[in-house]
């Protein structure tokens, strides 16, 4: 639906008011390299896509949000004044939990009539949740500037931010802070570099001379994938402990350099947690060789990365699974395909694959074939330019 649609459909469902109508958007993610790092504190390198959440939004003069979704049937209406108590619906948490973060946060929060309309398919790793809880995030800190009479523009890696929190506090899940940062602060083009540890954040434009980002989804129920991160992070987190032991004053996986790793990593007692850190330790190097790859307009060795990231995620991290190793395996066997692997927390989800834009016909054709023979049903596709972050959107 495009906005006029949109907005049409947003008089149908809530009437007419004297409020404007406003429209409000934030991007989903896929991340290029840099996966399991974002809680390590180093560097990662996502880029917004061109998928994400639209919120048509208008102010009420209640103390109501009132929620829909042009895929939902759902119509549901949480009060400003009772906010801590919808933890459990299954859906208008995460808008809930937005709200929670911003009231703690000191803004006024008016009521307001929102549609949401997304375009990522829910669940399948490309960030839709940040999406939500960054638009979210902008249409309320915007309402609440304007009834402070502040003009300033909203800062964007605040939205991030509170995303993140509101994840943290409202939803229990103990993500990084990738997703919200890239959704909120994505640029047209360009990959976002982000430093976990300060939040420090540069623009790597993407040159891919004639290959493009092709994402490919497994469409694999996942479950239980918040209980498996949250031990992936335990396990950093206790390799981090021994290492201490050497470096006492290191807070992060990421302060500590491959060469200190090699010297020092007999210290870690557990061989699960070891293999853990040692993924960690060198997908910080290959983000930051990746970079030297993209400002070189080298994208083969840029390709052999996301190789050796994948490689790493799928025997060292041990996050990917049957669908996600049969994809990458297809997806590697095709000629212009220069890297494929796996891409957010994993476990099914999706895969990022650098391809050339000659071959994106054969590569879907052969990766399909394969990805059903093996798995019993097909992969889709999203071929994807790297897109701007969230905005209103005026005009
Ligand atoms: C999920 C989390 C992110 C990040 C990735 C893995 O998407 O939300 O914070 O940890 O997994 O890189």
């Amino acid at each position: 639906m495009n906005i006029n649609q949109l907005k049409e459909e947003f008089i149908n469902r809530f009437g007419n008011s004297n409020e404007d109508i406003r429209v409000f958007a934030s991007p989903g993610r896929v991340n290029l390299i840099g996966e399991h790092i974002d809680y390590n504190g180093g560097n990662v390198l996502p880029a917004a896509i061109n998928m994400g959440t639209t919120i048509i939004a208008r102010k009420r003069h209640d103390r109501k949000i009132v929620l829909e979704a042009t895929d939902l049937n759902d119509h549901v209406e949480l009060s400003i004044d009772d906010i801590e108590s919808y933890k459990k619906i299954s859906w208008g948490n995460y808008q809930a939990g937005i709200i929670s973060e911003l009231i703690n946060d000191g803004e006024i929060i008016v009521g307001a009539d929102l549609l949401y309309h997304d375009t990522i398919p829910h669940g399948c790793g490309l960030s839709s949740s940040a999406a939500i809880e960054v638009a979210t995030a902008l249409v309320f800190t915007t309402f609440s500037q304007e009834e402070k009479g502040e003009t300033k523009d909203v800062d964007m890696v605040r939205m991030a931010l509170i995303g993140q929190r509101a994840e943290r506090n409202y939803i229990g899940v103990s993500c990084g802070i990738m997703d919200q940062f890239a959704s909120a602060m994505g640029k047209n083009d360009s990959a976002v570099l982000l430093n976990c540890s300060t939040l420090d954040y540069k623009y790597v434009p993407l040159n891919l001379k004639g290959y493009k980002i092709v994402i490919a989804n497994t469409n694999k129920k996942r479950s239980l994938i918040s209980s498996k991160y949250n031990e992936r992070c335990e396990e950093c987190a206790s390799a981090l402990k021994y290492l201490q032991e050497v470096f006492p004053t290191v807070k992060t996986l990421s302060e500590i350099s491959p060469e200190d790793f090699e010297k020092h990593k007999h210290v870690i007692k557990d061989d699960t947690c070891k293999k853990r850190a040692e993924h960690v330790i060198y997908e910080i190097l290959r983000v930051n060789k990746s970079v030297e790859a993209l400002n070189k307009g080298d994208v083969l060795e840029f390709g052999k990365l996301i190789n050796e990231s994948g490689d790493s995620l799928r025997y060292r991290y041990e996050v990917t699974g049957t669908e996600l190793d049969a994809l990458v395996d297809a997806a590697r066997k095709v000629n212009g395909c220069v890297g494929a692997r796996m891409t957010g927390a994993g476990f099914g989800g999706c895969t990022v694959n650098i391809v050339n834009s000659d071959s994106i016909d054969e590569f879907k054709e052969k990766v399909s074939l394969e990805y059903k023979e093996k798995i019993g049903y097909l992969p889709s596709f999203y071929i994807t330019d790297a897109s701007d972050g969230g905005r209103e959107i005026r005009r």
